[in-house]
Formats: C-alpha cells, structure tokens, sequence
C-alpha cells in the first residue's frame, strides 16, 4: 500500500526531486518507519528511486529515459540469431494474480495452507548451527539424502539422491543430461507445461503418448518407443499434473518394463507425493526398479513453499556420475543454509502434523471446487474428482476456446489455466485447470465459479 502511495508521489514529481523524508511519510500515512523503509527499498530496487544516504531519498535520473533514448539493443536479435530460447506460455510462479482477482490458476499453496512457522523457525534453527555458512557437497547434505532415499522406500539409499533446486532445476538438469539436442522425449498427453519448456530449452522434441483414466497407456507407449527410438520417457505417475491421474498397480510395472526393453529412462516425476487428499498413495516406481531405469524426481516446494527450492533426483548408475558432474559445473552445490533449513523442516514432528492437515484441507476444497462447478456450470466435466494435487481438468464444451476463456476468466475477476500449453501437440479438445490451493478461502472458490459462470455466458454471447 505504501509502494502504491510513493508511486502516486513520484508520478507528480520530475526526475531528480526529492521524495518526503521518512519521517513525514511515517506519520502523513500512519505507518511505521520499517515499512517506509521496505517500500523505499523496493523502489529502489525497481530504479525508481535513488537513495543518497545522509541526503534523502530523489526520484531516479532513469525515470526520464523515454524511447528515443533508450539503448539501441537491437544488434543482440543478431548475435543472438540461432540460440532462440522458448520460455513457455505459462504465467510463472512468480506471477501472482492482480489485487481482487480470484487465484484459481498455478500450481503452489495459497499462504495460509503452507508451514510458514515452521519453515521460519526451520530456518532460524539452521542459522545457528556453526557450519550453517560452509560449503556443501555438490550431491547435497549427506542426512537430508538420506531422508529422500528413505521417502523413496525399496532399497533406495543416500549415495542414490542428487539434492537440486526443487523440480524444475532437476527437470532442466535431466533432460540436458539424458537425450542430446534434437532427440524425442516422451511425455504424457497432457503434461506439466514446464517440463515441455525444460525439454524444449535443452534442444528435445516431446512427443505426446495419449492417457487414459489408469494413467499413460503401456500399448501406445510401446509404439512410441518403436516409431521414434526415444531413450526417455517423462512421466507422472502419482496425482499427475494436470489431469489428477494415479496410473493403475498393473500399469507400473508395465511402464517401466516397455522403457527397459526400449532400453530407455523413466523419468517419474513424484512431485504430488505429499498432496495426497488422505487416501492411499501409491509407491514410487523407483522403488521396485532393479536396474537404474527409473530416474525420481521429488520437491519440496509444493507442500511447503515454492521459495523452498529443495528437491531431489534419485538415480543410479553412470547417469548419477553425470549428473554430479553437471552439478559441479553448473553451480557447484546448492545454498548450504536452505539445505539445512530443509533438513529441520523434515526433522520435526511439525512437518508430519503439517502434512495431515494439508490433506484434509485439499480434500475439503476439491469436494467444494467440484460440488460449485457440478451445480452451476454442469456441462464443464471435470476429467475425474482427483484423489490428490492441486487441481481439476476440466473440459470445455464444444465452441469454447480455452485461451479466449482463461483471458475472458481474468477480466471477470478470476484466474484459471488454459489447457492448451499443457499439449505437445495440438489439444484434442478444449481445457481448463483448475486449481482450489492457492485461494484464501474455499469460500472464494465458490465464488469463482460464480465468475467463470459469468465468463462462460460472455464467452457464448461472444
Ligand atoms: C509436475 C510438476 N513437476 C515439477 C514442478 C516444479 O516445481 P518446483 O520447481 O517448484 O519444485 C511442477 C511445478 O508446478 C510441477 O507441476
């Protein structure tokens, strides 16, 4: 509020003029110094202000900079010719929705649903051990591996867990590692937007296998492998993201062996694991692997905190060997503080208690999702009510165009994801994701519908 009022301030003054001392703001806005001196610092960091201690704080010289002197970059679209980089389409997590939009699109915790407490005395606890500031080994800390080789289960150990930075890194990092430039990848249809962006950016071809109600289908799966010699398989077999999807007991074994005779990776991507809404939860698939074919991927950003960016990569073999190669070339290790922060979240009877908890909850704001939807807009069927994850799959009546009603949603005051960027390949049909974490409320997800409702009627008159 106080970076909105300083806003309003500096667009009334010319660059170079003086801003309101601290003083004057603490008490023209009743507010207090420390959060003056946050919004300062924010605006600082925009370069809308300088700060010229002793002096005051002046509204920035580069405020003045208009498009006829700002600098020519143009020769980069040269120099940077044939590098091209696709980010994606999605919002990124760092984007939440506007002030008085409903947030029904990403796919993270809204605040009030994640550890804060914990994490914050988490934190400081790891602050105070004496080597909170050494270095870390570059496959990360020896006891926080041997937590994720515990949750993997089978006879997974420490020595198998590359500690990352949450999925993405992990994903960015495996696809450079498995498959060279201009090779297919096989994934879901459809699938994680951002592992098709990780793909992408490290030069891969996804190639879509269809699903079904158990998850990827094995037959299909097979004569992908056939028809295009991939050597990877990208997939999520628990709560997939983002249809809600467990793949069936039959299927996994079967998965895992058609990849092993194609003599290819499977990547399972378990980032749900801990978003189960109380029922059972399968086991991981690198539990039963018996020979280095199924390479896991596990974070903890989605149960905690995205700005947790803890995950882990479980791999055994030569591709392990790469992949501590790449991490000592990439960045060396990751961020001992936050590796130890990790370590006393998982290490306290809180997390466990935080983890029961969060399932009750989603499974409460999923039945309120669906029931809403159910009731007021019945002819969007979502794919199925799912049994863990963030989200409903819903799919859109013949007519309807997903990227025109997520645009429409927004001016209707709700956010929601378009399904289009979750295909390899052309959408079979329209879709929308739903997500019921990241509000507030589950009221407000009642009242979303209310407003995707009004979108849909908008969308039809249209
Ligand atoms: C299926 C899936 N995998 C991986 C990730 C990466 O998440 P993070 O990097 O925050 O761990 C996401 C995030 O949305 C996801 O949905």
């Amino acid at each position: 509020m106080v970076v909105a009022l300083l806003r309003a301030e500096i667009s009334r003054l010319a660059s170079g003029d003086r801003l309101p001392s601290s003083r004057e703001l603490t008490s023209r806005h009743g507010v207090s110094p420390v959060t003056v001196s946050r919004a300062f610092a924010q605006l600082a960091a925009e370069g809308e202000v300088v700060t010229r201690p002793g002096s005051g704080t002046y509204v920035s010289p580069r405020r003045a900079r208009t498009a006829t002197d700002a600098p020519d970059t143009s020769w980069q679209a040269v120099a940077l010719a044939g590098r091209e980089f696709d980010p994606g389409t999605q919002d990124g997590p760092q984007d939440p929705p506007p002030a008085g939009v409903i947030a029904m699109a990403g796919g993270y915790l809204h605040p009030s649903l994640r550890p804060d407490r914990a994490l914050s005395a988490a934190l400081a606890r790891a602050a105070r051990r004496p080597d909170a500031w050494d270095r870390a080994p570059a496959a990360g800390l020896a006891p926080l591996r041997a937590v994720f080789a515990r949750a993997a289960g089978g006879d997974v150990g420490p020595e198998d867990v590359l500690v990352t930075g949450g999925g993405q890194g992990a994903l960015s990092m495996l696809f450079r590692a498995l498959a060279a430039p201009g090779s297919p990848v096989l994934v879901e249809s459809p699938t994680y937007p951002g592992a098709l962006a990780a793909a992408r950016a490290a030069g891969l071809r996804p190639v879509p296998v269809p699903m079904d109600a158990d998850g990827i289908r094995p037959d299909l799966l097979a004569e992908a492998f056939a028809v295009t010699g991939a050597r990877v398989l990208y997939c999520q077999p628990t709560f997939h993201n983002p249809t809600g999807t467990v793949l069936a007991p039959e299927r996994r074994r079967q998965v895992v062996d058609v990849a092993r005779a194609a003599g290819a990776f499977v990547v399972e991507d378990d980032f749900a694991r801990h978003l189960g809404h109380g029922g059972p939860v399968p086991r991981p698939l690198v539990a039963d692997d018996r020979d280095g074919t199924v390479i896991h991927l596990a974070t903890l950003t989605k149960p905690a905190s995205p700005s947790l960016r803890i995950g882990a990569v479980i791999a055994r073999g030569p591709v392990m060997r790469r992949l501590q190669g790449m991490r000592r070339v990439d960045d060396f290790f990751l961020a001992r503080p936050l590796q130890e922060a990790a370590l006393e979240l998982l290490s306290t009877p809180a997390w466990d208690r935080h983890l029961r908890s969060l399932s009750t909850r989603l499974r409460e704001r999923c039945a309120v999702l669906a029931d809403a939807l159910a009731r007021e807009l019945p002819e969007w069927t979502p794919a199925r009510v799912p049994t863990g994850g963030l989200h409903l799959w819903v799919q859109l009546p013949p007519g309807f165009d997903d990227t025109t009603v997520a645009q429409t949603a927004r001016t209707h005051g709700v956010a929601v994801n378009a399904g289009t960027p979750s295909f390899p390949a052309d959408p079979p049909a329209a879709y929308l994701r739903l997500g019921f974490a990241a509000t507030e409320t589950p009221a407000e997800l009642t009242e979303g519908i209310h407003r995707l409702t009004r979108t849909a009627a908008a969308c039809a008159a249209g």
